[in-house]
């Protein structure tokens, strides 16, 4: 077989053969085959597409390029969650807790900051002392012991994930629905849970630009895990607005902790309920409505809270800032960014300008080695659809140091709209995708 012959395959609209593609694959872990081939070939499948059966074949074998995680030491069904990433999207902070209280067992591999989206681990690791490596052999006894522990994914999970990934962020091949439900399923399935419920994201801020991609996209991913055996459901959530109000990692952590104690923002609030109600669902808990109200419960009588505190100490964190998040290193330095234009309304506000301008104060990275200050990072007082005038305070940006705020100032203006326009308020959860079929909202 030669490379080749299946990069002229897929180029010409072919469909690849299993062995052609467990022979790119394979080949390109192993290094025999080199990089400017497998971006010829991403290139080919980005144009071209793949049917279901392709992108199932290369999830399973993208799956299995790394070890598959085996979780039958822990009694019960284990489930998990993944976003397909957001800005101020900080919900598995406040899910997973509320999960485990309700008695499911959560055993989570989470990931770092990708662009201009944030990520779980460097959140838990602005709490001090917070380990986020821990080895397989304390991640299941904290499983056992409490019901919850959320790690960073190990590098031989979906090894082929993460080759192909690094190379697809430099080739313009990331955009591509077979291509992302392949390299999101592929870990889900590796990391071994019995149920996934997957958010998708759409808006400015997300991958998915439009309804009917993300749907596309959640129904790849639910009949892949279906295929293998897993109950899987996805809701597509709005990333037209980050949710909440706190961009940046401590911030955020400050933000869910504050959802978990029954006061945070409501629309955070809200899509976080409806994540953890569908997970208990697929976790065999009861009906939508029953989980809903257990949810509810585990938030107002602080047992979500107290979970995610357990989580956090046994990882080693400093729960003190957990409790009284004033006690979080603040940033030394603020700046608002105040309305110049006349009165109106946010009529568009960027979400990824939003999440680049966090970047740019220091709350994400640019280069994958880079530092991230845990302190930095941007506190919404106006969102998309609100009502503003000259000298509104529009945003608050948190930086340790005062050269940072002009670049970010830009790159969030650069996304800004304010006019006379309203524009429609757009729903927090659009869809449900099960392996039954669509529910649309
Ligand atoms: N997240 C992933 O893990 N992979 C993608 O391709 C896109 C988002």
């Amino acid at each position: 077989m030669r490379m080749y012959d299946i990069i002229a395959k897929k180029r010409d609209g072919g469909t690849l053969t299993e062995a052609e593609i467990d022979f790119a694959i394979r080949g390109y872990v192993a290094g025999e085959i080199p990089d400017y081939q497998m971006s010829a070939l991403l290139m080919a499948i980005y144009l071209r597409g793949m049917t279901d059966a392709e992108t199932a074949v290369l999830t399973d074998v993208m799956a299995r390029s790394g070890d598959m995680v085996d979780l039958s030491s822990i009694p019960g069904v284990k489930v998990d969650k993944h976003s397909t990433g957001g800005v101020g999207d900080k919900t598995t902070l406040v899910i997973v807790p509320i999960v485990a209280a309700c008695g499911l067992s959560v055993a989570k591999m989470s990931g770092r900051g990708l662009g201009h989206t944030g990520g779980t681990i460097d959140k838990m690791e602005a709490v001090p002392g917070t380990r986020t490596t821990l080895t397989q052999q304390e991640f299941f006894a904290q499983v056992n012991r409490i019901g919850l522990a959320v790690i960073g994914q190990s590098g031989q999970i979906a090894v082929a994930d993460k080759k192909l990934y690094a190379l697809r962020d430099v080739t313009a091949t990331v955009g591509c629905i077979p291509l992302i439900a392949s390299s999101i399923m592929s870990k889900k399935l590796a990391a071994g849970s019995d149920a996934i419920l997957l958010d998708v994201t759409m808006g400015t801020g997300a991958f998915m630009q439009n309804l009917e991609d993300a749907i596309e996209l959640a129904r790849l991913m639910v009949s892949i895990g279906t295929a293998h055996g897993r109950k899987v459901a996805a809701l597509i959530t709005d990333m037209d607005k980050p949710l909440g109000h706190n961009i940046g990692n401590a911030m955020e952590v400050a933000e869910s902790m504050a959802v978990l104690q029954g006061r945070g923002p409501a629309d955070l609030t809200e899509v976080c309920l409806q994540l953890a109600a569908n997970m208990l669902v697929l976790g065999g808990k009861g009906s939508l409505t029953a989980c809903r109200a257990m949810a509810e419960r585990a938030l107002s009588d602080g047992t979500a809270f107290a979970k995610c505190c357990q989580m956090f100490e046994a990882q080693g964190g400093d729960i003190s800032v957990l409790q009284d998040p004033d006690r979080f290193p603040r940033a030394k330095y603020c700046y608002d960014l105040v309305v110049r234009e006349g009165a109106g309304y946010i009529t568009a506000n960027d979400v990824e300008k939003i999440g680049n301008a966090s970047v740019l104060l220091g709350a994400g990275r640019l280069k994958k080695e880079d530092p991230i200050d845990f302190a930095a990072g941007i506190e919404l007082h106006k969102k998309l659809g609100d009502a503003v005038k000259p000298g509104d305070v529009l945003c608050t940006f948190y930086a340790s140091d005062p050269a940072l705020f002009a670049a970010a100032e830009e790159m969030y203006r650069s996304g800004l709209v304010i006019s006379d326009r309203r524009p429609a308020e757009p729903p927090l959860v659009y869809a449900r995708v099960t392996a039954d079929g669509v529910e649309r909202f």
